[in-house]
């Protein structure tokens, strides 16, 4: 039987739990605060699943088991996950996975992270699912047969009033009482929707574009006495191998909009995620009109299934196969993330040196 260990019975808890009982695996949930463990087993979980599990184990982090688990998720506020996941690489799971943002725009901790895990059998993920959802894997397999031609610039926004994920975490009175609304903390449009940025590299990756070396990046930040966040967030990018193009993430379009679009010389392919309710869409074109199109029903939770699914995959000790959410891509997500408050704040574009250390890599 799988065994899986989760830290924070919040929101994102409470979706990997489900997640993970689907699939059949014995899921533990630890949190610091047993307030947030009552409302998981009494509210969170049986609203939206229904009922409450009763094989879930709930723990406060000081009773928490240790050891013999299969997967770790790390499911904190991102200030949390960089200690956390040191923590856990003690305990040597098969895999751990840490919730996006890998950490705060500050970087701390990051080199000593990625350098434990070097030397660690464990292998760590971060949560960017959208990488490894239906609708993405469709973009791969189309780029794969078909010849866009020579790719001209990609897109990708993720616009998205915050309300909606109030609504999720209806225990918080509004923005002030979480992370959320502090960017340093790994809050604001820029750390919550960074999906957007990451999706973009994952891109660049797939076109064999490379990484992101150029930043250039412009926020709107509103600021009073308990916040702090950009809440809109225009960012353009150029990699190593010449790629340009543009990523725009918000905590303020109504309705919400979440799309990318790669532009080739003879076409262009673009992708759509719950443009209608439950339904992400993935179109190529030719110069002219559509001539593949795929609509992918799907909901909430399958979000969080796929993600266990790809995981899975890397169960087995030492695997050396590459995961498109490995802490390797995870940590340039999150370079671009420091990357964009440094080139608002000075006002010019910031490149990024992966031959430094990640606390030096930003020039
Ligand atoms: N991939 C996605 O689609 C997605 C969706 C939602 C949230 N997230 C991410 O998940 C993370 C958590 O977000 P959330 O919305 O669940 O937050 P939340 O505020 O709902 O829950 C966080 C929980 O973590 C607990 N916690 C804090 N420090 C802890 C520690 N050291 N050990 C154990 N528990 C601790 C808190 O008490 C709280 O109960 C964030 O990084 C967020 O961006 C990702």
């Amino acid at each position: 039987m799988v065994r899986v260990k989760i830290y924070g019975a919040g929101s994102i808890g409470n979706h990997m739990a489900h997640a993970a009982r689907k699939k059949g695996w014995a899921v533990d949930i630890c949190d610091v605060d047993q307030e947030a463990l009552n409302r998981t087993q009494k509210d969170i979980y049986p609203s939206r699943y229904k009922k409450w599990d009763n094989e879930i184990g709930l723990y406060t982090n000081k009773n928490q088991p240790r050891g013999n688990y299969d997967l770790v998720i790390i499911g904190t506020p991102p200030r949390y996950h960089v200690s956390l996941a040191l923590e856990v690489l003690k305990e040597s799971p098969n895999a751990i996975l840490i919730e996006k943002p890998l950490t705060t725009p500050d970087l701390d901790g990051l080199d000593d992270l990625n350098k434990k895990s070097k030397n660690s059998s464990s292998k760590i993920f971060v949560g960017y699912n959208h990488v490894v959802s239906k609708a993405i894997k469709n973009v791969n397999e189309l780029l794969n047969n078909y010849d866009l031609g020579e790719i001209d610039t990609v897109d990708v926004e993720f616009r998205e009033h915050w309300g909606g994920i109030f609504k999720a975490h209806h225990w918080l009175s509004g923005p002030a009482d979480s992370y959320l609304s502090q960017w340093k903390l790994g809050g604001g449009a820029c750390g919550e929707h960074s999906h957007a940025v990451n999706l973009w590299q994952h891109i660049s990756r797939l076109l064999q574009k490379g990484r992101v070396t150029e930043v250039t990046c412009n926020m709107e930040y509103l600021k009073d006495t308990n916040f702090e966040y950009d809440k809109l967030c225009l960012i353009n990018l150029k990699t190593e191998k010449g790629l340009l193009g543009r990523v725009v993430q918000d905590v303020i379009t109504l309705p919400t909009k979440k799309w990318g679009n790669i532009q080739g010389k003879r076409g262009s392919l673009n992708f759509s995620f719950e443009k209608n309710a439950g339904v992400d869409e993935v179109n190529l074109m030719n110069e002219k009109q559509v001539i593949d199109k795929k609509s992918i029903n799907k909901t909430r939770p399958d979000d969080f299934i796929e993600e266990m699914n790809h995981i899975e995959q890397y169960f087995c000790k030492n695997s050396n196969l590459d995961s498109p959410i490995s802490l390797d891509k995870g940590i340039e997500t999150m370079l671009v993330i420091a990357a964009c408050h440094k080139s608002s704040k000075l006002g010019k574009t910031v490149n990024i040196d992966y031959g430094k250390l990640i606390s030096n890599a930003l020039g």
